[in-house]
């Protein structure tokens, strides 16, 4: 593979698949994994055809400890470097209360939405470095900033993936290694339809009007996630790192303006909240 390399995982579907044909219209060479041997095969025999570009996909079950492993190492011996990694397979694990959840699905979420991330970063850091540095960009969700009731194993798994991110960012800077976090907003895919086939009794209320809502009116934007994507992955961010960025909320377009700021202070990151911060001044140091 001559161009830079973009690593997908989950590009059979959903926001996955824009990422991968985004990545692709931009020039990059593509390594994509999922379990679907057909959703891969869909989405590379429609690529268009450019020159120099390579695709390469695996089919890998990321909740498959030892089929990761052995896709590291395929990995390494089939593509020439890896200079993005985006972590955006999850899935939604068991939906209601702790309490009536399967533990063992719970524990699948962690290994999916989590603990996989977590290996691919570890097992491509160093070959990132040794091939000049690169940019992970890991895919936040909903429960990633606050509590989020019925997706106890979703929301601790991404609460968990942008602390990781966060930690992370800080080991890897001084060699060239970027971490940020996209929180993309509720989008119209099969990860949402499935909190519509649970019903509202298992989401709540609540998350179920709003799956409901998005279906109607189409949801946020993956092309826009996608450009934030692009920007987290070019040069333009260099410099930005350890963030949890909103596709739909945030001024990032701008921030190249702001590096400075960003760099040196906290903003754009998971911290706790005090009294102070919301007007209760009860004598804290
Ligand atoms: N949709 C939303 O409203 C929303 C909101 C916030 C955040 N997000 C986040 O956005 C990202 C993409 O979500 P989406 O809505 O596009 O989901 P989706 O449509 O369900 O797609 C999920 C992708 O992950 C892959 N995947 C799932 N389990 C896997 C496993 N065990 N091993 C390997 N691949 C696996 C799936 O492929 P296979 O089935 O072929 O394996 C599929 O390509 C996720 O990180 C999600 O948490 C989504």
């Amino acid at each position: 593979m001559n161009e830079k390399v973009a690593l997908i995982t989950g590009p059979s579907r959903g926001l996955g698949e824009v990422l991968a044909r985004r990545f692709w219209a931009a020039g990059y060479s593509l390594c994509l994994i999922a379990r679907s041997e057909l959703g891969l095969n869909k989405i590379v025999s429609t690529l268009p055809q450019n020159k120099g570009q390579q695709v390469i996909s695996f089919v890998c079950n990321l909740d498959d400890k030892a089929q990761i492993a052995e896709l590291t190492v395929r990995i390494r011996e089939n593509v020439s470097a890896i200079d993005v990694l985006i972590n955006n397979a999850a899935i939604h694990g068991p939906m209601g209360h702790l309490s009536d959840n399967d533990f063992s699905l719970w524990q699948r979420t962690i290994q999916v939405d989590l603990l996989a991330p977590v290996f691919l970063c570890h097992s491509f850091i160093p070959w990132m470095q040794e091939t000049g540095g690169g940019s992970i960009i890991n895919i936040s969700g909903g429960g990633a900033t606050g509590p989020r009731p019925n997706f106890s194993a979703y929301a601790t798994a991404k609460a968990g993936l942008v602390r990781f991110s966060e930690t992370l960012a800080e080991e890897t800077k001084f060699y060239g290694v970027r971490v940020n976090c996209i929180a993309p907003g509720a989008m119209k895919t099969a990860l949402l339809g499935e909190i519509l086939d649970s019903g509202a009794a298992a989401t709540g209320e609540r998350e179920f009007a709003l799956a409901n809502m998005v279906f109607a009116e189409g949801g946020a934007s993956m092309e826009n996630v996608a450009d934030l994507a692009l920007f987290l992955a070019s040069d333009a961010s260099k410099g930005i790192t350890g963030k949890l960025i909103s596709a739909v909320w945030d001024d990032w377009k701008h921030w190249p303006e702001h590096k400075d700021d960003l760099s040196s202070s906290d903003v754009y990151t998971l911290r706790r909240i005090v009294g102070r911060d919301r007007g209760f001044i009860w004598g804290d140091k």
